[in-house]
């Protein structure tokens, strides 16, 4: 149904147009994904298993939210203290529905947030930090706001790791995190054609 989507939102430049995507897309963006067998929240679940020790209440935040969908994957989990992020009200009114967050901000990741330094246990963010979204200058936003021993989970797609900066700014900061895991390449989106190929950056602030 929605094919056209994923093209849309991944070619905008421009981020207030693309909000406006995100506002049409937002009540068939689960089903779109539902239908293109969205594999991160399966990740993010096998990552928590084997690779982070947290508990039930430590706090979490989805950085790029959107509705919801991989943030449902920590409900699964059982963890209970999760905060969502993302600029779009369009694509939050969806995930409030489902109250899964805590709390709810409606705040670009862009620029440096409201949120106070050292707060989370764990961030995650998938399918935010690609063409058209958040560059790599959100990384030291990110890091700036796990606890230190605190994870950051973040999906980037090989096509634009090196070209858009992200290994740079990875590499920048190496002082401030270790890498837990890097995932091999994988099919985001397997039942779509225009599948970006992606890997999971697992980190801890140090
Ligand atoms: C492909 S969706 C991913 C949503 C969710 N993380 C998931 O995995 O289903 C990308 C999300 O990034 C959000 N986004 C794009 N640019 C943003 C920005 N500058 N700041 C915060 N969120 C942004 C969009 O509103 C959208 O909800």
């Amino acid at each position: 149904m929605g094919k056209k989507w994923l093209n849309i939102v991944y070619n905008e430049k421009n981020s207030q147009r693309l909000k406006k995507h995100y506002k049409d897309w937002a009540e068939e963006y689960d089903n779109d994904l539902n239908e293109w067998g969205y594999a991160y929240p399966k990740k993010i679940k096998k990552i928590l298993k084997n690779h982070i020790n947290l508990n039930k209440h430590s706090k979490i935040l989805d950085a790029g939210c959107g509705t919801g969908y991989v943030g449902q994957a920590l409900v699964d989990l059982k963890f209970k203290h999760i905060i969502g992020l993302d600029y779009s009200s369009d694509m939050l009114k969806v995930a409030r529905s489902k109250n899964i967050y805590k709390k709810l901000l409606c705040e670009s990741l862009t620029k440096r947030t409201s949120v106070e330094s050292n707060q989370f246990d764990l961030i995650i963010c998938t399918g935010v930090l690609t063409s058209g979204h958040v560059g790599p200058k959100a990384i030291k936003e990110l890091i700036r706001l796990a606890k230190p021993r605190g994870y950051l989970i973040l999906s980037i797609s090989e096509k634009i790791f090196s070209k858009l900066g992200f290994e740079e700014e990875l590499k920048k900061r190496t002082k401030q995190y270790r890498y837990i895991n890097l995932s091999r390449p994988f099919i985001a989106l397997p039942n779509h054609k225009s599948s970006a190929t992606s890997r999971m950056h697992t980190l801890q602030k140090i």
